[in-house]
């Protein structure tokens, strides 16, 4: 069994962007500059956040956060939105999810305009995603995708159970995988919560992307021996030991699938590194004017 180090990975292509960055600024071309719109106080989305700005000076990127209230009205997000869309000095931003439920996430969405949508979570990206034209793909996924590729994984031909069709990660990964690109030809199934016999289904699969939310849900008696598995799942469950009072847990139960499988990402450290990371490069291709003149 290998372990596939996101975080290792991730430091080296900050790195590799944080390069490129100085050779920008050096020629006299503009820091790239992302903007993160954050509402209220889930601990998950201020960690998250913090990661993404803490990022940015790791790449040498310049960053800002806006912070609302939970409590500020649709209208009040949608025009700072609409100030960022506008503002020559923002080359992409973020609208942390979730919002409070009085506010349309789709609605907000598809305010951004496409051409500064880091996030790839906008109608345009996701349709040229999904047809393989240039875009922003968002970040989750992508970074699922370089992992592939950097341990050179082979994905043509194989069985790739993903189980979760979120639009953040289950669908867009799903879309990936099928791609005809490395890494993609691969055969895909999507699992989720009207998938009757969902055990059966991942004892066939080479490849298992696990983007559920539900702790340990993948046992060893799910997985084929030599299987890859990646593992998308960050629930809180609470943790006395910790300091935190939490602890990060993965959808899959790692100390009984790790013997079993030949590539396995850990949780932390896996493909959350990833996530953030492919966040700063979509910036930076936003900067560069690199996908949208
Ligand atoms: N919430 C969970 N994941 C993400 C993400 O990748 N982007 C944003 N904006 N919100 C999220």
């Amino acid at each position: 069994m290998q372990l596939i180090d996101g975080k290792a990975v991730a430091d080296r292509i900050k790195q590799e962007i944080a390069q490129e960055v100085a050779e920008i600024c050096n020629a006299g071309g503009k820091r790239p500059h992302l903007a993160a719109i954050l509402v209220g106080h889930d601990g998950g989305s201020e960690t998250y956040v913090a990661h993404k700005v803490k990022a940015c000076e790791q790449c040498g990127f310049k960053s800002t956060l806006v912070r609302y209230e939970s409590d500020v009205t649709e209208e009040e997000l949608l025009r700072k939105v609409d100030e960022l869309n506008n503002d020559p000095d923002i080359d992409g931003f973020i609208v942390q999810l979730p919002l409070p439920k009085h506010i349309s996430e789709q609605k907000v969405i598809e305010a951004i305009d496409y051409r500064k949508d880091v996030d790839g979570f906008h109608p345009v990206n996701v349709g040229r995603m999904s047809i393989g034209l240039p875009c922003f793909v968002s970040a989750t996924p992508a970074g699922i995708m370089e992992l592939l590729a950097r341990y050179n994984i082979e994905t043509k031909g194989k069985h790739c159970v993903v189980l979760g069709r979120s639009n953040i990660v289950g669908k867009p990964v799903a879309t990936l995988m099928m791609q005809k690109a490395y890494p993609g030809n691969a055969t895909v199934t999507v699992c989720h919560s009207a998938t009757t016999n969902i055990k059966e289904i991942c004892r066939t699969a080479d490849i298992i992307i696990a983007a559920l939310g539900s702790p340990e849900f993948v046992t060893a008696d799910m997985v084929k021996e030599g299987a890859v598995i990646i593992d998308v799942g960050t629930t809180r469950v609470p943790d006395a030991s910790k300091k935190s009072g939490f602890k990060l847990t993965g959808d899959v139960k790692f100390s009984e699938v790790a013997p079993l499988c030949s590539y396995i990402t850990p949780v932390p450290g896996g493909v959350g590194p990833m996530t953030i990371v492919s966040l700063m490069r979509n910036t930076l291709l936003a900067g560069k004017k690199a996908i949208y003149k």
